[in-house]
């Protein structure tokens, strides 16, 4: 079976959250107790996938690599790919190119933060399907700010629109995309947009026409959290940080992942536990052991 490899697409200016945002990378921002990118890589990891390239600015790229390394630390495999400026989503996947070598993927924007009750099994139905794309539909309250779902009179998907004046629906195309393996050369057909970017919906488009796209909605017990502003910022922190505590377990931890997966062993937990001896996480980690 082709494996199917990750994307995490974490460049971009971030100008939205400046000044914070003017000498540091949007994803590297604290989301409560942990960098807001350890939340998309433990989305893919809950998909099972291993190997996972991290696109990020020029700039950026050296700090992400002192945060994560090789990836071996949770059984992972990170490839490095710089993004020279920010020409829009459907980008990755032609910088991604080699890396992905006509496999499927799965790509999610670095600052998505998903959490809910059956994720694994979402996200193993869309895994699942190795021809065509799918992506997920959210109920938002402002669905102008995201690409937005069309639906005909029998609730098909009939169009993907970027940040509509006038929104067809309530429901936001949410920053993780399942692809199969042509979605590079699907990107290469793309064409710039007035705003000069090579849009996601432009690609996903290319699915929607041949209907081969899958728009699986995710319901209300669940929350797509958005770092878009200063204030959703603080909210997915606190979001983060009300849940964590009520249930004494954590969210967005890979060490947990790997091993559940048996993909580190108790000796590299526990040596991960280590690092961490003096604060919550170190506990929390040895707990998992014991
Ligand atoms: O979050 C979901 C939304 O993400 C989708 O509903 C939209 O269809 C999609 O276009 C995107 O909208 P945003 O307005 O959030 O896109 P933004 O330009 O803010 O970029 C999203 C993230 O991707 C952000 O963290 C920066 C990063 N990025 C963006 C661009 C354009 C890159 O790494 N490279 C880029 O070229």
């Amino acid at each position: 079976m082709t494996q199917r490899k990750g994307i995490i697409l974490a460049g971009g200016s971030g100008t939205r959250l400046y000044p914070i945002t003017m000498g540091q990378s949007k994803q590297l921002l604290p989301l409560y107790d942990k960098p807001m990118i350890y939340y998309p890589i433990t989305v893919l990891m809950l998909a099972g996938i291993r190997e996972i390239a991290i696109i990020t600015t020029p700039e950026d790229q050296a700090q992400f690599q002192r945060l994560l390394g090789d990836g071996g630390q949770w059984g992972l495999r990170f490839e490095w790919i710089v993004q020279p400026s920010p020409d829009g989503l459907a980008q990755a996947y032609l910088l991604a190119e080699d890396f992905l070598a006509g496999n499927p993927s799965a790509m999610i924007l670095g600052d998505n933060v998903f959490f809910g009750h059956g994720l694994p099994q979402l996200l193993e139905s869309a895994n699942a399907r190795t021809d065509g794309g799918t992506v997920f539909g959210y109920r938002v309250s402002d669905p102008e700010r995201y690409g937005v779902i069309d639906l005909d009179d029998q609730g098909r998907v009939s169009g993907i629109i970027e940040k509509p004046a006038q929104p067809p629906s309530y429901y936001a195309v949410t920053g993780l995309y399942f692809l199969d393996g042509s979605a590079s050369q699907r990107a290469a057909q793309v064409t710039r947009s007035e705003r000069g970017e090579l849009e996601i919906t432009a690609l996903l488009e290319s699915y929607l026409a041949e209907g081969i796209l899958t728009v699986e909605k995710i319901g209300r017990g669940f929350a797509w959290l958005d770092t878009g502003t200063h204030a959703d910022l603080l909210d997915a922190g606190n979001f983060v940080r009300i849940l964590e505590n009520r249930q004494a377990m954590q969210t967005g931890c890979p060490e947990e992942i790997a091993y559940e997966n048996r993909w580190i062993s108790a000796e590299e937990l526990q040596a991960r536990a280590k690092l961490f001896s003096q604060n919550r996480h170190g506990a929390y980690l040895s707990e998992l052991i014991n």
